[in-house]
């Protein structure tokens, strides 16, 4: 039987990891001139955590969660309960009231695998505890708008609000009055969710239930006035920053703990997986997980997988490097090679990056690895070379060879000539090679 990774789990190979570190690279840039910290978390969690933060009730927890049934513990399939179950654990409040963190990692939704839908995903998980300032909202969006922008990838940004405890009863009223004169025409899951969470009908993908709820009402119209303040300053502070946003009042989100603003981030190049990045405010759930009453929260989080999937098909100028050895020895004969080796690891302990086999193969075979490798130089070392001390050193691009000494230092300073500092007509310093 041949072996292989399991359906919706998927290698990264060299080549399109680069592509990851780029996007992690950029988050992480972003992140920081917005004063966030990182948090690191554990994978497994107690299941009961995400039960009673994502909702008994949603497609996350009913059935898209791998637990491990006999010892009650779970796979992350987010990371904000995780990331509130650490803030409450280590009283993070105690130390800082209003908290700005973010994780990188891998979580686990057993969803039917397709383009830009796995089942081993990874998100890039920004969250604010412990503030309930719109003017966090809107900034939120705006650091989401910015790490996309600073990809060069382009999405739209819908908002909604979903109100809070007082006016979703109302809402959640009328919506019921509303669904059960077309009961017969939704799909047996929305008949179901109508009894158990209503809200859910209106994001359902179903091309006929989407045309029974066309005129559903909508929550934006019955906000208490406290929400709808709240709602009118974010966008307010989005026009403020300038950030493009239209309105999506059919926006639901599949986890239960949003309340107020939500969010996403859409794209059309990613056919039906078509949101980049989601978030939006939770601010009972930090109460409801055992934490600080009316500790307020909101957060986003982007599937890393899909920003790769748009930047592999943007095309035009890369933004990321393939990794390339700067320098590949190629060494002909048991005695240079040993010796080479030494050679290769006082280079890379001065910080140059050394490709080398111990493979014993032809001058010619190592040539064409080292072409391959994309490597700028190769140093060529036989027993002669040994002997005198001297090796011979190719550069790659203009195929110019030149006699070297055999010392770490100097070969050093020719592989990597060091930078030069130019002062600029502006003053600013410039690095040039
Ligand atoms: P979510 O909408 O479930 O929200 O996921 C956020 C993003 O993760 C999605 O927009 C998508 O890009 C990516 N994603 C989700 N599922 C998959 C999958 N199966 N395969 C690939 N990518 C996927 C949350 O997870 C919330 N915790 C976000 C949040 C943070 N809300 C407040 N704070």
């Amino acid at each position: 039987m041949k072996l292989k990774a399991l359906n919706g789990f998927k290698d990264i190979l060299p080549g399109e990891v680069e592509i990851w570190q780029h996007v992690e690279a950029t988050a992480r840039r972003v992140f920081a001139r917005f004063d966030f910290a990182e948090i690191r978390l554990p994978i497994l969690e107690p299941t009961e955590l995400f039960a009673r933060s994502i909702g008994e009730t949603t497609d996350i927890v009913e059935k898209e969660m791998y637990t491990f049934v006999d010892k009650q513990v779970t796979m992350r399939p987010e990371a904000t309960a995780s990331l509130i179950r650490a803030f409450i654990e280590h009283g993070l409040y105690v130390q800082k009231p209003v908290q700005r963190l973010f994780t990188i990692g891998a979580m686990f939704r057993h969803e039917r695998p397709q383009k830009g839908r796995l089942r081993q995903f990874h998100q890039l998980d920004v969250e604010v505890l412990g503030s309930q300032s719109p003017l966090v909202d809107a900034e939120l969006m705006a650091m989401g708008s910015m790490v996309l922008q600073e990809l060069g990838v382009h999405v739209s940004l819908e908002i909604n609000s979903l109100g809070c405890p007082q006016c979703r009863p109302a809402f959640r009223a009328e919506l019921l009055r509303f669904l059960a004169e077309r009961m017969e025409h939704l799909c047996d899951d929305c008949k179901r969710r109508s009894a158990s969470n209503p809200l859910r009908v209106l994001d359902c993908k179903n091309s006929g239930c989407r045309r029974q709820v066309q005129d559903a009402p909508s929550i934006l119209d019955h906000l208490c006035p406290d929400c709808a303040e709240h709602f009118s300053a974010v966008q307010d502070g989005l026009r403020r920053l300038e950030v493009p946003y239209t309105l999506n009042r059919f926006m639901v989100r599949g986890l239960d703990y949003y309340c107020r603003t939500t969010f996403e981030f859409i794209t059309t190049n990613l056919g039906a997986q078509a949101a980049v990045g989601a978030g939006g405010r939770y601010d009972g759930l930090v109460a409801q997980l055992g934490g600080p009453k009316d500790g307020p929260g909101i957060g986003f989080a982007m599937g890393i997988e899909r920003l790769v999937l748009l930047l592999q098909q943007r095309g035009g100028e890369q933004a990321w490097t393939l990794s390339v050895p700067d320098l590949y020895v190629a060494a002909l004969g048991r005695e240079a090679t040993q010796s080479c080796q030494r050679l290769a690891y006082l280079l890379r302990a001065g910080d140059l990056r050394v490709a080398m086999d111990f493979e014993g193969k032809s001058l010619k075979s190592q040539m064409k690895q080292a072409d391959k490798s994309g490597a700028s130089w190769v140093l060529i070392v036989g027993e002669e070379e040994l002997k005198t001390g001297e090796g011979l050193l190719r550069n790659m691009q203009t195929q110019e060879q030149q006699r070297v000494v055999l010392d770490a230092d100097s070969l050093s300073r020719m592989v990597r000539p060091p930078v030069r500092h130019l002062i600029a007509a502006d003053d600013s310093v410039v690095q040039q090679n």
